[in-house]
């Protein structure tokens, strides 16, 4: 019999609870603070953290409720025990915590990044050791993934994250947010050789990548093309197309690097919101003869499907964790086996 878990999500800006029945999904429930963070620009972490504590039971009955079944029904639970905003990583390790006591389930604590980390193996067939690209509004890092608990770093941004150079780039073109969608929008009838954006640190061995300097060239282009203070909208899209293909270019090079150092892998997989962009996506497949397994968007965002079923991958290997599980801010996903260590 499949095992059954429940999984917790509450890191960042997400509030979310599955119930995972093998690789089944048999729910998902993501509640978005989106509308809360809003008019502030960014996300505030005490207003995520008061928001994660107000719903996550809510969350977790909807979960249970959509599954059809009940909290006593679960062989264990999984939390994400960070990084991310400690305010909201600390609710939700409390909120497990306190399920776990009340019910005697094992609980065990997985790594946000882990968990994007190993959604391959959760929607495809895919084995160890493989390559993935994480690539989000706050993660840009290429690891060798070995096992549950075995991730290599091989490269990564030095700088910003790629998601958030698209969303800065709406900004600075007066796009709404999230950016990332707004600019490969216009795009679409935008020329992408009209500007010639740099490619960073491609005369640099390995697969480290930069974002920052390409923000400023678009800055700069973006004010040599005002005229009488405005930017013509089709600029502003050839823009657009000539940033996303600087973008997807630089991720796809970077790609190839990767790969040489990572010769064994069985695959080549994507995660994170930049992977729902087409002409990231379709720059990158054609990178390698090695399968390409980018999943559904609703996946590759944050989502406790994905802590569910990271968890269950530990599980397997023996790992539990009790009372003392601590909720961190800052978890390196080199040294993910390390803490659980003896617990
Ligand atoms: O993985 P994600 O939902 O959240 C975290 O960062 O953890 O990623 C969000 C990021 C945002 O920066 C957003 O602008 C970007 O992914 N994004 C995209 C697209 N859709 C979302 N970037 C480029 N093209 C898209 N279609
Ligand atoms: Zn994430």
């Amino acid at each position: 019999m499949s095992q059954i878990l429940l999984g917790i999500e509450s890191s960042c800006d997400d509030t979310s609870a599955a119930v995972l029945r093998g690789r089944e999904i048999l729910s998902n429930v993501v509640s978005s603070q989106t509308d809360l963070h809003a008019r502030y620009g960014g996300v505030v972490p005490e207003i995520a953290a008061r928001a994660h504590v107000e719903r996550l039971d809510l969350c977790v009955e909807a979960a249970l409720s959509e599954a059809g079944l009940e909290l006593t029904d679960m062989d264990a639970i999984a939390v994400t025990a960070g990084p991310g905003l400690i305010g909201g990583v600390m609710a939700g390790v409390t909120f497990a915590k306190a399920l776990a006591m009340a019910t005697g389930l094992p609980m065990v604590g997985v790594n946000h990044l882990a968990g994007h980390a190993l959604t391959p193996r959760l929607t495809d067939d895919v084995a160890y050791p493989y390559l993935m690209l994480l690539v989000s509004g706050g993660h840009c890092q290429f690891l060798r993934v070995g096992g549950p608990d075995q991730f290599a770093r091989l490269g990564g941004t030095i700088d910003d994250a790629p998601g958030e150079a698209f969303d800065k780039v709406a900004k600075l073109l007066g796009l709404p947010q999230p950016g990332g969608p707004m600019v490969e929008a216009e795009a679409r009838s935008g020329d992408a050789t009209r500007f010639d954006f740099p490619r960073p640190l491609l005369d640099r061995p390995g697969c480290d990548l930069s974002f920052s300097g390409l923000k400023t060239a678009v800055l700069r282009a973006r004010d040599k093309s005002l005229i009488d203070g405005a930017l013509p909208a089709q600029t502003r899209a050839d823009i657009c197309a000539s940033f996303q293909t600087a973008i997807a270019e630089t991720l796809a090079r970077k790609s190839r690097r990767a790969l040489e150092l990572c010769p064994e892998a069985t695959a080549f997989c994507v995660a994170g919101g930049v992977a729902a962009n087409q002409t990231i996506r379709t720059a990158l497949e054609e990178v390698t003869d090695l399968p390409f397994v980018a999943p559904p968007l609703k996946l590759c965002t944050d989502n406790a499907a994905m802590i569910a079923w990271a968890g269950a991958e530990r599980l397997a290997l023996g790992y539990r964790d009790g009372p003392e599980l601590a909720p961190r801010p800052r978890w390196p996903l080199d040294s993910n086996a390390a803490p659980m260590l003896g617990s």
